[in-house]
């Protein structure tokens, strides 16, 4: 007996479609014909979707979102160079420790978690360090769910002639991101997140010009991205054993994608899902980290109910029983739980994912679920 699987609130993997899945139910044969022109095709939809046609070029990676922010800031960083991290969450954070790891020079700009960048000590740091080379930002730190402030970061980078890295792994294919209008170098994403492929593959959008000069940076063999987008180039092959199910899922993906009216319709989708969950959310009394204002529309953060009876776990399983994964907070500064709006998920899903946090709720005999009124 098959049992229906619970539904992914969760910042990835995600809940994919049946349509999705199908695509991966025949094997592939790397140097076929067929299977060059899926990879050519995918990477011509992934430049699409940023607008990047005249200097952008799209460079999928095997493995999770992490091998290729790590693959991107290899390749574009110089030794002689210098990376400024934005950082307000782990994935900010994560990026300084890689770049440390690979024994390049790092500074970090920290905001707290809850709080965007400070745009005007980006704009103050860059004027007095004139070592800079490369700033790297994240477009939703998916850590909180905030929503950071990217294009006017771009717009602080390109005057004072730096590159910008754009992880926009969490937000790619929902929240607008063009890349005629916002000056970027990079941008890193992933299969599986609102593009809705299953997971095991990264891509960076990147520019030509800057991958070219890039030659020879990466001391990486595997996680070379000019490496291996001159393998695409030569022969459209992949340079090692490709993900060839997951490229093809992929390819499905963006078709409904594109069917569901691109990242404006996805967007809208998601906005409707986040609505709807927050809206039920405070109805039962949750209290969410985040101002509306900072918030997107992609993974919210609540705060734990204050309630000494409140055990996650057991919160966790009476979710999950009812069909809903939801997911731990990551948070340094409170405790938190977060549920996802993105994947292959709907109104009326979230509207049963609230139901089902109140019957959790009413398990542990509490009912009022606020931060501070229960203390
Ligand atoms: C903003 C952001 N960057 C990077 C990552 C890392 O991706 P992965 O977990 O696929 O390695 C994530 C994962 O959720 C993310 O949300």
């Amino acid at each position: 007996m098959t049992e229906t699987p619970a539904l992914l609130l969760t910042p990835g993997p995600l809940t994919t479609s049946a349509a999705t899945r199908h695509a991966m139910l025949r094997d592939w044969g790397s140097r076929d014909e067929a299977f060059i022109a899926l990879t050519a095709r995918v990477r011509r939809r992934l430049v699409e979707l940023a607008h990047g046609e005249d200097r952008l070029v799209a460079v999928p990676l095997q493995g999770s979102g992490t091998f290729v922010v790590e693959a991107t800031i290899a390749t574009l960083l110089p030794p002689s160079g210098k990376l400024l991290v934005l950082v307000n969450g782990a994935y900010g954070k994560r990026m300084v420790e890689m770049t440390r790891r690979l024994g390049r020079a790092v500074l970090a700009l920290e905001t707290p978690e809850d709080q965007v960048p400070d745009l005007e000590a980006l704009e103050a740091t860059l004027r007095a360090d004139a070592g800079i080379t490369h700033v790297a930002a994240v477009q939703c730190e998916t850590t909180s769910g905030i929503l950071n402030p990217i294009e006017g970061v771009a717009d602080i980078v390109a005057r004072h002639g730096r590159h910008l890295l754009i992880d926009a792994m969490s937000a790619f294919g929902a929240l607008p991101l063009d890349a005629r209008r916002v000056p970027f170098t990079a941008l890193m994403a992933s299969s599986n997140k609102c593009l809705e492929g299953v997971p095991g593959l990264g891509f960076a959008l990147v520019a030509r010009e800057a991958l070219v000069a890039a030659a020879g940076n990466c001391p990486s063999l595997s996680l070379d991205l000019h490496a291996q987008w001159k393998g695409f180039e030569a022969n459209g092959q992949w340079r090692f054993t490709p993900p060839t199910h997951v490229l093809a899922a992929f390819d499905a993906a963006l078709e409904q994608h594109a069917q569901e009216g691109g990242s404006e319709g996805r967007g809208a989708r998601y906005a409707a899902n986040h609505k709807t969950l927050v809206a039920g959310m405070r109805a039962l009394g949750f209290e969410t980290l985040l101002p509306d204002a900072l918030q997107a529309p992609i993974i919210v953060t609540f705060h734990s109910p204050s309630d000494p009876e409140f055990d996650f776990e057991r919160f966790y399983q009476a979710i999950a029983s009812r069909g809903f994964l939801i997911y731990p907070g990551k948070l340094t500064v409170a405790e938190s739980f977060r549920i996802g709006c993105i994947g292959q998920v709907f109104e009326a899903d979230m509207r049963r994912a609230v139901a089902a946090v109140g019957e959790a709720l009413g398990e542990q005999g509490i009912r009022n679920p606020g931060r501070s009124k229960a203390a």
